[in-house]
């Protein structure tokens, strides 16, 4: 018999002979002269309907089972299918006990509660689309950044560095155990920690390639309980050499938003459709457009003249905050809003300096997003020595930046890159509330599950 994905046999133009399918039990229905199944095996959101003799029905063929099916691929008689499978034998691969199984049948579990249950929730129908758009997705940015020309490079996981200089770090040590039979107290002689950002490491690399991305797990001790924060989430980062202003990396961060957006629409309709049907059926799909952008000095006067009252007074110099980014979304009308030029001491040392004063900034830009806030942080760097020496002296960084300070000395160009959260596009695209809920196994403070 010829093995089959759920996927392939709903597809199939003919009918076949002997065919063999391999899934779980969504369904069993057992009527008088008919007993009818349900599976799936997780590559299409939809269920391959088997049709049986009820002599093939077992006590062990239960929802939550798994099962292999021999039979015969035929035309459906129902319209809302295409094909379906005529059992000759059904074999019960591996019992399910119902009763203990957190997952009842029909039902439509909120996130909150499969959420409790990552080992199993993967096998319900919303965690199940998730994960196939969230693969597709992965796909489609590796294939924007390859189809433009850039080059993709295995950023650290373990560095030396903390590139945002926020201090979020987890630090690397060695268990008990392996230190006992180890000399030093320090694996690598230095202090290690888990990345931030994989950053300084692309700047290296767009010092010899041009353009040149990541795309991997980053890491921040942010002690937030947030909808939109977690301990473990993944980066997509950009590094693009000979640039000169913020325009061109606005540019490619709209782009990369517009071409992932529209290969994930067009991959899997079916998945992204039971988020704006089910999970937030308010949400318009948007394809970034129109945009707007205004400067930080604007958003600042902006909030100061809202008749709203922040938790947190809006004032020159100080970060933008939650409620601010969302009063600026919604003032905007709704769409993303890109906020470029950031108070100097707000932001990191390699930032580029605008030499404007006397409210003093760098060249840093922020895309704002309706539903979430910051999706994107960037910028042009500093890629003038002088400026760059005087920073990191006055930040008494000037020692650990050696290596840094040597790629403005040895053939520097204009550059500037950007970061985007992953699990934010994900709930951008998709309307999800919880970033929990948009990661196979989510890690933040006090939970760190399987
Ligand atoms: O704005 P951030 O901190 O920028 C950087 O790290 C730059 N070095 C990137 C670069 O220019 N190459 O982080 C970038 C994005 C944020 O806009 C946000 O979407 C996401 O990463 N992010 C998080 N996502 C989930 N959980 C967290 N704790 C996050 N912190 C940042
Ligand atoms: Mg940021």
């Amino acid at each position: 018999a010829v093995r089959l994905r759920v996927r392939e046999a709903l597809g199939a133009r003919e009918p076949a002979g002997e065919v063999k399918v391999q899934g779980w039990v969504r369904s069993v229905r057992s009527q008088k002269e008919v007993l009818f199944l349900h599976i799936n095996d997780g590559s299409s959101l939809e269920n391959l309907q088997v049709v049986a003799d009820p002599s093939l029905e077992n006590r062990d063929l239960t929802f939550g089972s798994a099962v292999e099916v021999q039979g015969k691929l035929v035309k459906s008689p129902h319209r809302k299918q295409n094909m379906e499978v005529k059992a000759e034998t059904i074999h019960v691969v591996g019992p399910c006990d119902t009763w203990s199984f957190p997952l009842k049948t029909k039902e439509r579990h909120p996130l909150e509660y499969v959420r409790q249950f990552p080992h199993l929730r993967c096998r319900n129908n919303t965690l199940g689309s998730l994960l196939r758009i969230r693969s597709e997705a992965t796909a489609a940015i590796h294939s924007f950044f390859q189809d433009n020309g850039y080059v993709h490079i295995h950023t650290p996981i373990i560095t030396s560095n903390d590139c945002e200089g926020a201090g979020e770090l987890f630090q690397i040590e060695m268990s008990n155990e392996a230190r006992e039979s180890a000399e030093k107290t320090h694996f690598f002689n230095v202090p290690a920690f888990l990345t931030v950002s994989g950053q300084l490491h692309l700047e290296v690399m767009a010092g010899a390639f041009t353009h040149v991305f990541t795309f991997g797990p980053t890491f921040r001790a942010e002690n937030s309980q947030s909808r939109r924060h977690l301990a473990e989430f993944y980066m997509v980062e950009a590094e693009l050499s000979f640039t000169e202003s913020l325009q061109d990396i606005m540019q490619v961060m709209e782009d990369l938003f517009k071409t992932a957006t529209n290969t994930v629409l067009s991959k899997c309709p079916r998945d992204v459709e039971l988020f704006h049907k089910y999970i937030a059926p308010a949400q318009k799909t948007f394809f970034f457009f129109p945009s707007c952008r205004i400067s930080y000095n604007e958003a600042v006067e902006i909030l100061k003249q809202a008749s709203q009252t922040f938790t947190f007074k809006p004032e020159w110099g100080c970060d933008l905050q939650t409620e601010h980014e969302k009063y600026l979304v919604k003032h905007c009308g709704e769409i993303p809003v890109f906020v470029i030029n950031y108070p100097y001491n707000l932001k990191p040392f390699y930032m580029r300096d605008n030499e404007d004063g006397p409210r003093h900034t760098v060249a840093a830009v922020d895309l704002l997003v309706p539903g979430i806030g910051e999706l994107y942080g960037g910028s042009l760097r500093e890629e003038r020595l002088p400026f760059l020496e005087s920073r990191l002296q006055r930040l008494g960084l000037t020692d650990a930046y050696q290596w840094y300070l040597d790629l403005r000395k040895f053939g520097s160009v204009p550059h500037g890159g950007f970061g985007m959260g992953f699990e934010r596009y994900l709930q951008c695209i998709l309307g999800v509330d919880n970033i929990r809920d948009v990661i196979p196994f989510p890690r933040f403070s006090h939970s760190c599950l399987l």
